[in-house]
Parts: C-alpha cells; sequence; structure tokens
C-alpha cells in the first residue's frame, strides 16, 4: 500500500523529483560501461537479445531515464562496430499502487523511437519478491529505491519502542536500540534482493544500482527526519495525538558504504566492479536546500503514508516544516551527512 503521489499535479512526484531526477545522472556512466562490458563478452547475450530492467521507477520523467541510457548505449556500442543490434527488451518495475498510467505511454514511445526492436512491459510487485524468471535479465538497475524496507523492524512495532520518541532524553537512550533494529532489517531485505536478483540474472549479468546512505558520523540521524521533524513539532503544539506519532514507523534506512559493502560480501552472488559514495548536498542541487522545495519533495514521497496513518494533515506538515527549516542552518545540517551510494555489480 505504498506509492508516490500520483498523477502530474502540483503535489505529484513527477513534478516534483528533479533532486531524484539529478541522483539518476550518477548512475548513467556505470550503465553504459556494464552495457559495453556485457556485449563484448557475446556469451552473455543470449542469441543477440538483451533484457534489461529498473526496479522502483516510480512514475513521472524519471521513469525511463536509465532504461534509455541503457537502450542508447546498446546502440551506440554496435553501431561502433557496425554490427546490427541485439533485441532488446525493456521492463519496469514497482509496486502495485505505482502510478504507471504515464509509465505506459512513455514506454510507447521509447519503442517507437529504436531501432530495430525493442519489446516493453510492467512487472508490477515488490522487488523484495521474485519478479523475472530465472536467468532471463541482463541488466537490472534501481535508482534512489533500495533505502525502502519491506517492512518497519517489528522488534520496534511489538515493544511500542517509537522510532521517534517525542522526549529528547528518551529519544537518545535508545538511539542505538532503533537503530541496531533498521540495520537488521535492510541486512535482512538487501541480502534477500541480492539473492533473488543472482536468480533472475544470466551469468555474468550486472546490477546498477543507487540508494540514499549515510556517513559513519550520522549514525545519530534517520534518513527520515525530514518528514518525522515537522510531525514532531505538530505534536509538541497539540495537533498531532503523541501516542499516534510514537506509532508511526517508516520502512526506510540508508547504510554506510562499508556496511552495504560487507552485506554483498557476506551474501556471496556478485563481485562488486564499482562502489562510489556521493555527498547528498551539492552546489547545484537547490531543491535539497531551499526549505520550500525541499517540503515539496518531502510532501511528493511521503503524502500517502503520513495521510494513511494521521488522515488529513499534510498541508499543516508542509507549512511546519518550510517554517522549520527555513531557519539557519537546519535544513543543511538535516542533509550534510547525507549519502548516495552507488553500485555496480556483475553475477559471480
Ligand atoms: C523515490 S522513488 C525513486 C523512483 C525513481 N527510480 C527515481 O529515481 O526517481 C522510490 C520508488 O521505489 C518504489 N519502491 C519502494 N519499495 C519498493 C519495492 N519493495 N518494490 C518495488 N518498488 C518499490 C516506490 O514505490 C517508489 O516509486
Amino acid at each position: 500500500m505504498m506509492h508516490m503521489n500520483q498523477g502530474q499535479g502540483e503535489t505529484s512526484y513527477a513534478v516534483n523529483s528533479s533532486h531524484q531526477n539529478a541522483k539518476q545522472e550518477r548512475l548513467k556512466p556505470l550503465i553504459e560501461a556494464a552495457i559495453i562490458d556485457l556485449c563484448s563478452n557475446n556469451d552473455n547475450l543470449s542469441h543477440g537479445k538483451v533484457v534489461i530492467a529498473d526496479l522502483g521507477c516510480s512514475s513521472g520523467p524519471n521513469a525511463l531515464v536509465l532504461v534509455s541510457t541503457a537502450v542508447k548505449a546498446i546502440h551506440g556500442h554496435f553501431l561502433r562496430l557496425q554490427q546490427s543490434p541485439p533485441e532488446v527488451c525493456v521492463l519496469l518495475n514497482d509496486l502495485p499502487d505505482n502510478d504507471f498510467n504515464m509509465v505506459v505511454k512513455s514506454l510507447v514511445t521509447l519503442r517507437r523511437s529504436h531501432e530495430p526492436v525493442v519489446t516493453v512491459g510492467i512487472t508490477p510487485g515488490s522487488f523484495y519478491e521474485r519478479l523475472f524468471m530465472s536467468g532471463s535479465l541482463h541488466l537490472m538497475c534501481s535508482s534512489y529505491c533500495l533505502h525502502w524496507l519491506s517492512k518497519s523492524p517489528e522488534v520496534l512495532i511489538r515493544n511500542r519502542i517509537p522510532a521517534y520518541d517525542i522526549d529528547g532524553d528518551a529519544r537518545l537512550e535508545r538511539l542505538l536500540v532503533v537503530h541496531e533494529a533498521y540495520a537488521q532489517q535492510f541486512r535482512s531485505d538487501f541480502t534477500n534482493f541480492l539473492d533473488l536478483r543472482a536468480k533472475e540474472l544470466v551469468s555474468g549479468g550486472r546490477l546498477v544500482v543507487s540508494l540514499l546512505g549515510r556517513t559513519i558520523a550520522s549514525k545519530s540521524s534517520h534518513i527520515w527526519e525530514g518528514i518525522v521533524i515537522p510531525l514532531s513539532i505538530m505534536v509538541s503544539e497539540g495537533v498531532i495525538d503523541k501516542d499516534k506519532f510514537h506509532s508511526f514507523y517508516l520502512p526506510m534506512y540508508g547504510p554506510s558504504n562499508d556496511e552495504l559493502r560487507e552485506i554483498i560480501q557476506a551474501e556471496g552472488s556478485f563481485s562488486i566492479m564499482a562502489m562510489q559514495v556521493h555527498g547528498l548536498i551539492t552546489g547545484t542541487d537547490s531543491a535539497v536546500i531551499n526549505p520550500s522545495r525541499y517540503m515539496k519533495m518531502i510532501r511528493a514521497v511521503f503524502e500517502q503514508l503520513v495521510v494513511q496513518h494521521f488522515g488529513d494533515v499534510m498541508d499543516e506538515v508542509v507549512r511546519t516544516g518550510e517554517q522549520h527549516f527555513s531557519l539557519d542552518g537546519r535544513l543543511h545540517d538535516l542533509t550534510a551527512n547525507g549519502t548516495m551510494l552507488v553500485v555496480s555489480l556483475t553475477k559471480s
């Protein structure tokens, strides 16, 4: 029951995802390199056919960016060799409640604009489950999704330990417990994800993904604070009930690069070709350091989960967040320790 804000209106993900779009740029060179590797070794191509997929494509202008990069790289590679390119099948995945309407139309445009043959399809479902036939995919990519967990940590919910206690001292006391619970859930989910993708990829198949992470120094914060801080202010103002707030858990975790590397190595299906750590805020990324644009982005991503739990509070959340993050340095402090982790893997 999760999706980014649908449609193309003012509060939609389609209109408020320029930050995520900028981050897709980081993946493009790795996708191009992976395609050249795959195409240079013809054993990897099953009889002149390549199947590629984007996992967590969402909706709006970002949905086809990665697969289009891959298709262009395939055609460019074979053009340089003066050979006819293989047939390409492009598959897009997201959760079933994702707004696939616009995505379908863009897929048809992609199919028409590439020769000789591009076939397209949608594969709805969770990437924490099997999505494709075994040994059928050559390249899978995913941008800005894998920090979403399959569920919030049950140990916190069962023991009624708030993820973000309104009481600052209690929050500090439980910081490690909360952090560890989320880290465990991420380890289990990411291990499962790698295991599933290894089954679906051909031998030598490639996986190129990015996700939100954090520096070791930011162990005292969580990647979901951008939405939780405005909500907590609304609790202190008496607008939101404290118990209701304490039972709100977001299924998200940002690992450090060491954690990620260790999980990939322990799972064992993939070799790491490249691993990069990028700061979340760059000189040009005004979507993240401008309070108004930041809260629009937060709304596009979290509105549906917030409304499901708290009801119709989102206008107030945005006002509160804009006001809070306008104060000197607060938004910078919130985002400064965030990273984006980028990994390119080959199935061993
Ligand atoms: C922030 S959006 C990123 C979308 C797009 N890749 C981009 O770069 O703009 C994260 C997407 O991941 C999807 N997602 C989260 N958990 C998922 C899961 N278990 N399976 C498939 N998609 C998932 C969400 O529905 C959402 O569309």
